[in-house]
């Protein structure tokens, strides 16, 4: 059996979609029954609690073989990372698909990337299979902040003229789909991203002629961005956190793009034109 985290989620939310589209059975932990409404309407085993209780993590990993671990970028999210691996090695599940993200490599010093790099060698030397899940900055990000870019045409980052590999997490969990269904996915990292570089002038460009109205880039400075996730309820440590990522990328973290989605599923990687236009009734 399969046990997904996170599945009230972006990724999670989508692999659950998928998984139950492919009438693969599932478990799934969610932490509220209003979050988990479409799950209860799927053939899930849907299991309430949270992912820092021991016990809770014991009893819905009990004869789960594989399991999903996907957890928001929040400062205890190491420690709950670790915990879950040790439980998952306790109750005999044999292996672990873990998102990481793909600018998280050794010597990183973001608060992210920090973790990400901190988890995937914990779980290395776990002794369970592991699959590391890479991607690149999701397109999804648009989706998050859909009514202000329709309402007022702005796509509003702080991310400057850097290139990124914008990547639909459509595509990262059919790539999950795949290693939980398949073998031969033990112990890979998995670098995932959109088949183009582009610039977020170059997104509001696509934006404008696709949907046929205006919208514009405003290169939002690094202090204002974070005033602004300061006055939207996020802590200093996530201001902080998120600040430091979207940094990073401005200055070329996410600059390439990889061939992962085109060899695992044999099909070109989504493209932002094809985002846009699967979505056009959230921005238009
Ligand atoms: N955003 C990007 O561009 C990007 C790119 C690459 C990698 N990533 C990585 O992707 C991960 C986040 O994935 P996502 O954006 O799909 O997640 P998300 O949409 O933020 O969803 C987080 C999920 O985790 C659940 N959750 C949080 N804390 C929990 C707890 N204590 N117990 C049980 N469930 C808990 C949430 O449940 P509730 O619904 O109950 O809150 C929700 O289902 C991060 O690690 C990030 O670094 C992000």
């Amino acid at each position: 059996m399969i046990l997904l985290t996170g599945a009230t989620g972006k990724t999670g939310g989508e692999l659950a979609r998928q998984l139950n589209n492919a009438d693969i059975p599932f478990s799934a932990i969610a932490r509220s029954r209003d979050k988990a409404a479409e799950l209860l309407d799927m053939e899930a085993d849907v299991v309430f609690g949270d992912l820092e209780d021991r016990d809770f993590l014991a009893a819905a990993m009990a004869g789960i073989e594989k399991a999903v671990l996907i957890m928001p970028n929040v400062e205890n999210q190491l420690a709950v990372e670790k915990q879950f691996i040790d439980v998952a090695k306790e109750t005999g599940v044999q292996h672990i698909v873990y998102q990481s993200s793909l600018e998280s490599v050794p010597g990183s010093t973001n608060p992210i990337t920090g973790i990400h790099v901190a988890t995937e060698e914990y779980l290395k030397a776990a002794g369970l299979a592991w699959t590391m899940i890479r991607p690149g900055f999701f397109m999804q990000t648009f989706a998050a902040s859909a009514p202000r870019i329709k309402e007022s045409g702005n796509i509003v980052l702080p991310l400057g003229s850097a290139t990124l590999c914008a990547t639909d997490l459509r595509d990262v969990a059919a790539i999950m789909v795949k290693v939980l269904t398949e073998p031969g996915h033990e112990n890979q990292s998995y670098d995932i991203t959109g088949p183009e570089l582009i610039t977020m002038e170059e997104v509001a460009a696509r934006f404008s002629q696709i949907l046929g109205r205006e919208y514009k880039y405003v290169d939002l400075p690094l202090d204002a961005f974070k005033g602004a996730l300061k006055n939207a309820g996020f802590n200093d440590w996530r201001v902080n956190a998120v600040a430091c990522e979207l940094n990073s990328i401005a200055n070329g973290s996410l600059d390439h793009t990889t061939e992962t989605v085109q060899q695992l599923l044999g099909r070109e990687a989504n493209s932002i034109d094809k985002f846009i236009s699967d979505h056009a009734e959230l921005f238009r």
